[in-house]
């Protein structure tokens, strides 16, 4: 069974158990009230429930045994607290309650008072079926590693309820006593609490990752232009973009159009295609409505006065390692940009490749409403395919859809005509949230690059269909039959090449990209290792505990930075103890795919991958662009529920923060 079905499996037992348990209790109580002859048949019932809540209980250790073989990490706090909060009084109630049970079937009763003995039999079985609870409370709570203050809650919960139980089981005594109890307990649950520190106070994260100290992350810029005291003599090209965030009407084909927001009135935003060693610069201006106040229109002046009134914009180069300074992060590497304000980048265009740009400021919400573009970097020498299209799968509301070139997207099949024998390079961005599943047929065809990067001896595939990560890039490359060729994303048919027929999408197994193209040499040393185990608990988030997407049991901006030194490599483990998927994407750093599962991977560098339920991965990332950096779950809404942290390194500050209305998510 894989980890993933382990862990649904576990989440399904963690319920049933605690309902077998509880269960059994009541009848217990309910026969030893009743009169022989009817309390004979309710303890038999009794006796069969817990019978089959010790068979359950059984079975969620199993399952917890074959957890553990898939890493310490997904038990830790299973088999240091929840398991032996229920397997402990468990084995009271199967020594101690179940014979009296099976007993009072014979004789119908258990044996002494019936207040005693509904101590002796109820009270083992109500606390079996508290530690089951309490077991729950764990899977809320605590994430890895166990925290004190996570357990201590728990156990005063659970020591609390049973103490309460004991009283209330007892002879008769006034009221008063219970609530004492009661009281006492809850008392105790707040000392815990407040000295295990479960609940901290949620102070809000300053950003200053290495205290403040060394370079400011400002002064990691990109180079000057020669005209404007660059290298002299350097005989660079510039190529300068405009990138006017305003808003604008997307229609689709089918009918449906939602309102977006975009970059210079188109969505998706210009395709920015340059050549491999240009100079990019990029002014972006910020011309969405200021809103509050009287809701007037933005005239495009600066309004140094009023920061962080209405949306404010950055743009973020997805996969592309700029230089920090350029990284477009509010507060991290700049201030948002307020509307009427403007904002300049400038980075050399050293890497040929499929990326794409978007806006970094409340990325859950900009990217999906349209703040995106695609980026494309011609290598020196040019690619060898004369067709070279790029294609944006973007969905709007619920609509999927596809542009092709930057044109309006579609959410119909988009028909492309390509001569045929012509070689082909379909660069496909998936700029959702969510990952996709594409599939190509009619030609065999390579995954020419993956993020950007090219794969060394890409293979043919046929029929194959390919799992693309959120945020990530596949560049697809064919030779154009002489019959159609159809690309289909989530199984939806979505580019047709030379029609009119179609060709049955492509149905073959799923590529598992981590092993596509030829090994790599990987790193073997490591000067550095960390380990990101993500999971969704109760956290601290936006000042509040809630139910948050976690790293190490903490949400943003509690998640301690990890802190490296330029040069080092580093070996980064990725845990995925949840039930969701995790596309992470470290800024400023392409990671070279280690292993999967404990399987080795031919070692793809990548800049987003998806870590699915229960995976492990192991990444190689090597320090050498020195900065603060993002890194967080590109599934947007997952980031901005906590999943999101930084990665600094030593020597490096920035004097940016969370206030001026930053927020990255
Ligand atoms: Cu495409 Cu920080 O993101
Ligand atoms: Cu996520």
């Amino acid at each position: 069974m894989t980890t993933a079905r382990l862990i649904a499996l576990d989440q399904i037992l963690f319920v049933l158990v605690a309902a077998a348990w509880a269960a059994t209790a009541g009848i217990a109580l309910t026969g030893l009230r009743q009169p022989a002859a009817a309390g004979r048949r309710t303890l038999l019932i009794a006796a069969a429930s817990c019978a089959a809540a010790i068979v359950m209980t059984a079975l969620r250790v199993a399952v917890t045994a074959g957890l553990a073989g898939a890493g310490w990490w997904f038990v830790a706090e299973k088999v240091t607290l929840a398991l032996p909060l229920v397997v402990v009084p468990a084995l009271v109630s199967a020594a101690v309650s179940l014979p009296r049970l099976l007993r009072g079937t014979a004789t119908g009763s258990t044996g002494g008072s019936t207040a005693g003995s509904a101590r002796v039999v109820a009270f083992p079985l109500l606390v079996t079926a508290y530690g089951a609870v309490a077991g729950i409370a764990c899977g809320v709570v605590i994430s890895y590693p166990v925290t004190t203050g996570g357990a201590a809650a728990v156990l005063a919960l659970f020591a609390a309820a049973s103490a309460v139980t004991w009283r209330l089981l007892g002879p008769a005594r006034s009221p008063r006593h219970a609530w004492q109890a009661a009281g006492t307990c809850v008392l105790a649950l707040a000392l815990a609490l407040t000295i295990g520190g479960g609940w901290p106070s949620g102070h809000l994260h300053t950003g200053h990752d290495t205290g403040g100290r060394g370079v400011s992350v400002d002064l990691l810029r990109g180079p000057a232009p020669a005209s404007a005291g660059g290298p002299a003599g350097a005989r660079e090209r510039i190529r300068r973009f405009t990138l006017t965030a305003q808003p604008a009407t997307v229609r689709l084909p089918s009918g449906g159009g939602a309102e977006a927001w975009s970059f210079n009135g188109q969505v998706p935003g210009p395709v920015l295609r340059v050549r491999q060693g240009d100079l990019v610069e990029v002014v972006l201006r910020n011309r969405l409505p200021v809103q509050g106040g009287s809701g007037q229109e933005n005239t495009g002046q600066p309004n140094p006065g009023q920061p962080n009134t209405g949306q404010g914009v950055t743009i973020h180069w997805h996969g592309y390692d700029v230089p920090a300074a350029e990284d477009g992060v509010p507060g991290v590497t700049q201030d948002a940009v307020w509307p009427g304000q403007t904002h300049v980048y400038r980075f050399r265009a050293e890497d040929a490749g499929t990326y794409w740009y978007h806006s970094h400021q409340n990325s859950s919400v900009a990217v999906p409403r349209g703040l995106f573009g695609l980026l494309v970097v011609d290598p020196a020498t040019p690619v060898p395919e004369s067709e070279d299209h790029v294609l944006a799968l973007h969905t709007f509301g619920s609509r999927p859809t596809l542009s092709v070139d930057g044109a309006a997207p579609s959410d119909l099949l988009t028909r492309l005509a390509l001569p045929p024998g012509a070689r082909t390079r379909l660069r496909v961005v998936n700029t959702d949230t969510q990952p996709v599943v594409l599939g190509l047929s009619g030609a065999p065809y390579r995954i020419a690059a993956v993020d950007g990067g090219d794969v060394p001896g890409a293979t043919d595939l046929d029929g194959a269909r390919l799992h693309l990560a959120a945020g990530g890039r596949y560049d697809l490359t064919f030779t154009v039959p002489s019959g159609p060729v159809l690309l289909t994303a989530g199984d939806r048919p979505t580019l047709l090449v030379n029609g009119p027929a179609t060709p049955p999408p492509a149905a073959g197994p799923v590529v598992d990209i981590t092993r596509y193209g030829t090994p790599a040499v990987l790193p073997a040393r490591f000067d550095r290792e960390t380990t990101w185990v993500l999971d969704k608990t109760l956290a601290v988030s936006g000042g509040l505990p809630r139910l948050a997407q976690t790293v190490n049991g903490k949400a943003w901006p509690n998640i301690p930075t990890p802190v490296v030194r330029q040069g080092e490599t580093v070996r980064i483990r990725v845990v995925n103890r949840g039930t969701d998927t995790h596309p992470m994407h470290p800024h400023g750093h392409h990671v070279r795919i280690l292993s999967r599962n404990g399987v080795p991977a031919t070692g793809l560098p990548m800049d987003t991958f998806d870590v699915a339920p229960g995976e492990v991965w192991e990444v190689a990332l090597v320090a050498d662009n020195p900065g603060v950096w993002m890194s967080h779950c590109h599934d947007l809404a997952h980031a901005a529920q906590g999943m999101e942290f930084h990665l600094a390194y030593e020597g490096v500050s920035t004097p940016y923060d969370m206030a001026n209305g930053n927020h990255p998510a």
